[in-house]
């Protein structure tokens, strides 16, 4: 019965991104205006010293790998993947970083600052903080045992941020599918991509005021208080008691919180996804494909690497055709260049 209620609302949503698409700038995934030798004669050395400066994070942090992971998501998210997510705010300019799904959340700025710094002493005004941070995310995952994926570059940084925009464009913890897969379709990204790049959350933890709705709402219902679940739930309770204590912090993955494998679909399977988003696409009832697919990838987590290596492409290949035509190189990341 359901399938007749989900099938026109996914039409009618991508629908709905095509048309939005048509009228919005953006350049998408297939367009080669990136490529794999980019830095080829001007930077040979960019791969390896981002590689190295993320080893030593991530060997010193492993959530530093989730930090980079997610950062390059909010980036692509709002205005293409044009290091916008990266800026400062000043007089001139209000950044994203303390839009409402970004304030109190975003990490890894200081890493990224890190690499920039390393990359402008061996090729000054050569490397792009928007391509930065699209090979960080790649070495992050690899870093924490992940699958590798060849990234195309040639990004421009934007000399604009999208406050309003982050929080229009960015998935929340208590948004249902439907809502999540239209955020995705608007993207140029698919059901596929959206169910694949979720699979993020094998990494990394949230904070309480995201999951407090899901452990206090249906968590119980969903994860048919078996034992095991039972006592999970209670641990969830005390980090995140019903008022106050917002910053404390749960895995997303309990099973495996710093390695990048396919538990977290099985977590889901289980009916204990931590954030309501990542639960509905499991048990939602406009779902269908959704749970078809996290089912697939909680089975098979060679088939989960290759999507989410070529979903990862996909969204870093999201362009803003303003960035990419009027942007820049910046010298300092967290600020356009005067
Ligand atoms: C599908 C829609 C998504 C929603 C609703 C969502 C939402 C969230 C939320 C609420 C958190 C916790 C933040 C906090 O409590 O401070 C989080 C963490 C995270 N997300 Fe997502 N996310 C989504 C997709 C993605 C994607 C596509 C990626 C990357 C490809 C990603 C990577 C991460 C990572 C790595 C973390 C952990 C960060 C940390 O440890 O600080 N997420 N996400």
């Amino acid at each position: 019965m359901a399938a007749s209620v989900h099938h026109p609302n996914i039409t009618i949503l991508h629908l709905l991104a095509v048309v939005l698409s048509i009228f919005s700038s953006r350049l998408h995934a297939s367009e080669p205006y990136l490529t794999l030798d980019y830095y080829a004669s001007t930077c040979p050395s960019v791969v390896e010293i981002v590689r190295k400066e993320m080893e030593c994070a991530v060997l010193s942090d492993p959530r530093n790998a989730a930090f980079i992971l997610r950062l390059h998501f909010h980036d692509c998210f709002v205005q293409g993947c044009d290091g916008s997510v990266l800026l400062d705010d000043t007089i001139d300019l209000k950044g994203e970083k303390t839009a409402a799904a970004n304030k109190n959340s975003l990490e890894g700025f200081r890493l990224i600052d890190r690499i920039k710094n390393k990359l402008e002493s061996e090729c000054p005004g050569i490397v792009s903080c928007a391509d930065i941070l699209t090979i960080a995310a790649r070495d992050a995952v690899i870093l924490v045992g992940g699958p590798f994926w060849d990234v195309p570059l040639g990004r421009k940084d934007s000399r604009t941020a999208g406050y309003e925009l982050a929080s229009v464009n960015m998935p929340t913890a208590d948004e249902g599918v439907l809502s999540i897969i239209s955020k995705f379709l608007y993207q140029g990204l698919t059901v596929t991509d959206m169910v694949a790049l979720s699979g993020a959350h094998t990494i990394g933890m949230a904070r309480c005021e995201n999951f407090r709705g899901r452990i206090y709402g249906d968590f119980a219902f969903t994860s048919g208080k078996t034992p095991s679940s039972e006592t999970y739930l209670s641990n969830l309770k005390s980090t995140c008691p019903a008022f106050g204590s917002g910053n404390n912090i749960s895995a997303m993955d309990y099973v495996t919180p710093n390695l990048f494998d396919n538990s977290f679909y099985q977590i889901l399977v289980k009916g204990e996804g931590l954030l309501n988003s990542d639960q509905e696409v499991y048990s939602s009832v406009f779902g269908i494909q959704t749970k078809e697919l996290v089912n697939r990838y909680a089975q098979d987590s060679l088939a989960f690497f290759r999507q989410f290596s070529d979903s990862m492409v996909k969204m870093g290949n999201i362009m803003n055709a303003d960035s990419f035509f009027n942007g820049e190189v910046r010298k300092n990341c967290r600020f356009v260049n005067t």
